[in-house]
């Protein structure tokens, strides 16, 4: 199995769902940028005071900010499955500058697809818990107790970016820097296309058997 993935795709395409079962799959670290940084906006890190702003309108973080939040991390796992990392052209050229520096180059770019009506629905019943990450939908996926954390018991959030009007700009911004990270891959030789409007149980299936 490959076990050096990038995940790319639109905002609410089902990366930090996929991620997670991936993760597990392959005994790698799921490494999401999008969760570090809220993880360090809640701890007020410089990361996160730096960060805020940003993520809070739906703009990208500056990438120098988003690098030092992975670095380190990047550097010593051996395998890593990335979630909303490398997102601009110069993201994915840092990444293969860092991975032929340690011989243990990029093995797979997965790019889910999905129509943007879909994610404006996915994206509204969308859950999160802040403290342990997992994702839910009040729609398709519920927890069992009203807006609670089925696995840690926090109450769940509704993101900032996830309204409407944020929505809308992050989908601007993704199509706005995407085309060139997908050329990039293709030419790379390691781009994989997945339909991500299917049961998430599919969406797996589809990525492992990209993955054998
Ligand atoms: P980030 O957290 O990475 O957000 P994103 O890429 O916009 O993606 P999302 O987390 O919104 O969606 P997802 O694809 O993970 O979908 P999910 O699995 O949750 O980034 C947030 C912000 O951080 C950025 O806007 C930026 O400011 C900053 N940032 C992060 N990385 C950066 C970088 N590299 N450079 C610069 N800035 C950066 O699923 C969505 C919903 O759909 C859930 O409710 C889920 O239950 C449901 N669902 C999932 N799959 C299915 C399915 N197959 N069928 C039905 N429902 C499904």
């Amino acid at each position: 199995m490959l076990k050096r993935i990038v995940l790319l795709g639109p905002p609410g395409a089902g990366k930090g769902t996929q991620a997670e079962q991936i993760a597990k799959a392959l005994g790698v670290p799921h490494l999401s940028t999008g969760n570090i940084l809220r993880a360090a906006i809640t701890n007020r890190t410089s990361i996160g005071l730096a960060a805020k702003e940003y993520m809070d309108k739906g703009q990208l973080v500056p990438s120098a900010v988003v690098f030092e939040s992975i670095r380190e991390t990047l550097e010593t796992v051996p395998g890593y499955i990335l979630d909303g990392f490398p997102r601009t052209l110069l993201q994915a050229e840092v990444l293969t500058g860092l991975a032929a520096s340690r011989n243990e180059p990029v093995q797979a770019a997965l790019l889910i697809s999905v129509p943007d009506e879909v994610i404006i629905d996915r994206l509204a019943s969308r859950r999160s818990c802040p403290k342990c990450n997992t994702i839910y939908n009040l729609k398709s996926k519920p927890p069992i107790k009203d807006e609670t954390c089925d696995a840690c018991a926090s109450p769940l959030l509704l993101r900032n970016d996830d309204r409407p009007e944020v929505i809308a700009y992050r989908l601007e911004q993704y199509a706005k820097e995407i085309s060139s990270v997908i050329d990039y891959y293709k030419g790379e030789k390691i781009l994989h296309r997945i339909a991500g409007d299917l049961p998430p149980e599919q969406v797996t299936e589809k990525i492992l058997k990209v993955l054998e």
